[in-house]
């Protein structure tokens, strides 16, 4: 696929290694913005608070599949209206949107292929994203759960306080799993 990350730090240059091991090519973007327009899928990866401001640097984005990971910390807010940052994401480029990558660490991205069991990425969004999702979590070593649908965006931005909190109890950085029974 034709990837962009909007990002290309800790989470989107991470994703974009793992995406390019996989066969994918991907373009990086930091804060001087530039053209999407030849994405198939575009991973949002900057500072929670800086969503609108990475937006407008960017051209091409109407209507493009958007993978958002960002999370909002310390009682940052999404931009004014939104529950989430990912519903303003969606009002802006009026295409597929999910809320993904954002309940993994990044620090932990170099050991995900040589995990026992793949770990889970929690994913909420449109029902058009599911494939994008699951194939591009796939791509970075993990297998995509799902949250609900963009209405759980919010809930979703929520977590990061708590997995920090079960970061900072003992545990350390961490992976997770949410899997079904008969996966035991
Ligand atoms: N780190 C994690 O483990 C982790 C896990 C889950 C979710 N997240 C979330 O993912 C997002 C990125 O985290 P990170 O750790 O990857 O951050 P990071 O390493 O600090 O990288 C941030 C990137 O965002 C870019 N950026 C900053 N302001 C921008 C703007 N106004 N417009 C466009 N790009 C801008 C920077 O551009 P330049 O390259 O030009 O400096 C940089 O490439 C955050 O929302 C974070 O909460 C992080």
């Amino acid at each position: 696929m034709n990837i962009t990350v909007i990002g290309r730090g800790n989470i989107g240059g991470g994703l974009a290694d793992l995406w390019e091991n996989a066969g994918h090519h991907v373009l990086r973007l930091g804060r001087d913005g530039g053209d999407v327009s030849g994405s198939e899928a575009v991973l949002l990866a900057v500072p929670g608070v800086a969503v609108e401001a990475a937006l407008s640097s960017v051209v091409g984005i109407e209507g493009k599949t958007v993978l958002d990971a960002t999370n909002l910390y310390g009682g940052a807010r999404p931009p004014a209206g939104f529950a989430s940052n990912a519903e303003y994401v969606k009002s802006v480029t009026g295409g597929t949107t999910a809320k993904a990558f954002s309940t993994n660490f990044a620090s932990l991205f170099g050991r995900v292929a040589s995990a026992r069991v793949r770990p889970s990425n929690l994913w909420s969004g449109d029902d058009e994203a599911h494939d994008v999702v699951s194939r591009l979590s796939h791509d970075a070593g993990f297998e995509a759960v799902r949250l609900g649908d963009l209405s759980m965006a919010a809930t979703q931005e929520g977590l990061a306080g708590t997995i920090f909190a079960i970061s900072q109890s003992g545990l350390g950085e961490f992976v997770y799993r949410m899997a079904p029974p008969e996966q035991l």
